[in-house]
């Protein structure tokens, strides 16, 4: 796919199709005015007989028997007051939804000379370019590799987008969208990629080929033997029970300064969780190969970073193992020594993600972290309590954990904080060890991050908890790229 920003007049942009943005109320944009115009009037025809009304997210399609183009597409963009943004991205889904499987080969959206609500950094021309960028590359996004049929070629190829200037800054702003875009649906491949292939082994070798691909990154991945010298015991006990070796995977992207400390990020990276001698039941089992949700998001915030190259360091940290039953696998009950020299009783082999994780943000403090964000596909007690919008968010640092929010809210990708009290953490007390890796039901997701926290004081740290944003169990079913904008979005604004 071809795209492009231009602030050239709409008529002088060779276009099959034209999508323009229609309110239910107020001024109209500029390009909606020129379209009517261009088309002798149309627009307000129809808008007048009641065939157009503007209700966010409505699209018609509008053939044409003249030129300039072959057909229009006009988006309701709902009323000005209501457009705030998640509002607006709803338009543009709807907008990308119908282009994407029509006969245009090209196209030039004018959507982004409508107005939003919000502050200047949410809802100025380059943040809304920023998220055409992004909606354009999620909404065109697919998984087929699996089908034995391939579905028949796209007909678009080119995507211009309107913009008042199109000069460096919209650029800029334009192609970290679409970076942000390409980074989720790397983050989405990983996710949906089947567990039979997408295991430890493999997960180390996409981070191989990344830094092939990429000069600006460095990968170096710990197999079993070199976890077991260095005491790295929690994560092989996670993998024991499977034919397929746990990794430590370790990607550096140093854009920085070379005496800036790093951001660092550290994912989950469970190939497949059957819960292991705890075994889970049954029924939607085979999600839980999206239990490497966290370590996805990763990937595809490294990769946003190696083709938009900010001033910035960052080393990611992949704690990757398949959590499965067998007569090697650790038991409930069994007690385990963590690389910190904690003693762990594992009294529930499925709360393993943060077995996997307290070795890795032990490991971390060699790096001198600016600050540690981990992301997880934790605990389903964090579905229940917040549901499919927001991320669950914990941290031992209040501004971190502003700034993670002020991101979510800019992106969309909406986090919300959860208490880290110290009276949580007696509930994680052991008769035998230093610490159970299970709290009781009460408040799940809090005492999964205050097991993490025994293992974060040295550094200011903030805990995400994607069980329910990192997936779709809909119609929609498979890996939805979060938090890959709230990450973009952060690091860019620690960027020098
Ligand atoms: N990977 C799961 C959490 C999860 C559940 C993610 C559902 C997405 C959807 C995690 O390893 C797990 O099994 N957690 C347990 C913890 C419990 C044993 C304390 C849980 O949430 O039930
Ligand atoms: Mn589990
Ligand atoms: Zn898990």
């Amino acid at each position: 796919m071809n795209f492009s920003l231009s602030s050239k007049a709409i008529t002088a942009t060779n276009t099959d199709c034209l999508v323009i943005g229609l309110p239910e109320n107020g001024e109209w944009p500029e390009t909606t005015k020129a379209a009517d115009q261009a088309l002798g009037g149309l627009i307000k025809q129809l808008e007048k007989a009641g065939d157009l009304t503007g209700k966010n997210a409505s699209v018609s399609t509008l053939p044409l028997t003249e030129q300039p183009w072959q057909r229009v597409i006009v988006v309701g963009t709902g009323k000005d007051d209501e457009r705030n943004l998640a509002n607006y991205r709803k338009a543009l889904i709807a907008a990308v939804g119908a282009l994407k499987d029509g006969p245009s080969n090209s196209v030039f959206i004018c959507l982004t000379d409508t107005k939003i609500q919000g502050s200047e950094a949410s809802a100025s021309e380059d943040a809304r370019l920023n998220l055409l960028g992004r909606t354009l590359e999620e909404q065109l996004y697919t998984f087929t590799g699996f089908k034995s049929e391939q579905p028949p070629a796209r007909k678009l190829n080119k995507v211009i987008a309107q913009a008042s200037d199109a000069d460096q800054s919209q650029k800029d702003a334009f192609n970290l969208g679409l970076a942000t875009g390409r980074g989720m649906n790397y983050t989405r491949d990983l996710g949906n990629t089947p567990p039979n292939v997408c295991h430890p082994v493999w997960l180390a070798e996409q981070a191989k080929n990344m830094a092939k691909e990429h000069d600006c990154i460095k990968t170096e991945v710990l197999d079993e033997k070199q976890m077991a010298e260095m005491g790295m015991n929690t994560i092989l006990a996670v993998g024991k029970g499977s034919t397929q070796p746990p990794r430590l995977i370790v990607m550096e992207y140093r854009g920085g300064k070379a005496d800036e400390k790093p951001y660092v990020l550290v994912g989950k990276g469970i190939t497949f969780d059957s819960g292991g001698i705890s075994l889970k039941p049954g029924a939607g089992m085979d999600e839980m190969k999206y239990d490497m949700g966290g370590s996805a998001s990763v990937f595809g915030t490294m990769k946003v970073l190696a083709e938009t190259k900010p001033s910035i360091n960052v080393v990611a940290v992949i704690a990757a193992a398949e959590n499965m039953p067998d007569g090697s696998a650790t038991r409930p009950g069994d007690i385990v020594t963590t690389l910190s020299g904690k003693t762990v009783e594992i009294l529930n082999t499925d709360a393993e993600g943060r077995l996997v994780l307290c070795d890795a943000l032990t490991y971390v403090k060699k790096f001198d972290p600016e600050v540690v964000i981990d992301l997880a596909t934790l605990t389903g007690a964090c579905i229940i309590a917040l549901g499919h919008q927001a991320t669950g968010m914990l941290a031992n640092n209040d501004e971190l954990a502003n700034e993670l929010l002020a991101a979510g809210e800019r992106t969309g990708d909406r986090a919300w904080r959860l208490p880290l009290w110290d009276e949580y953490q007696s509930q994680l007390d052991s008769n035998f060890a230093d610490i159970a890796n299970i709290g009781g039901r009460p408040a799940g997701t809090i005492t999964a991050a205050c097991f993490l926290s025994r293992f974060t004081k040295e550094y200011r740290w903030a805990h995400l908890d994607i069980a329910g944003t990192a997936w779709d169990s809909g119609k929609a079913k498979g890996a939805t790229g979060r938090p890959v904008p709230l990450l973009v979005d952060y690091l860019m604004s620690h960027a020098g």
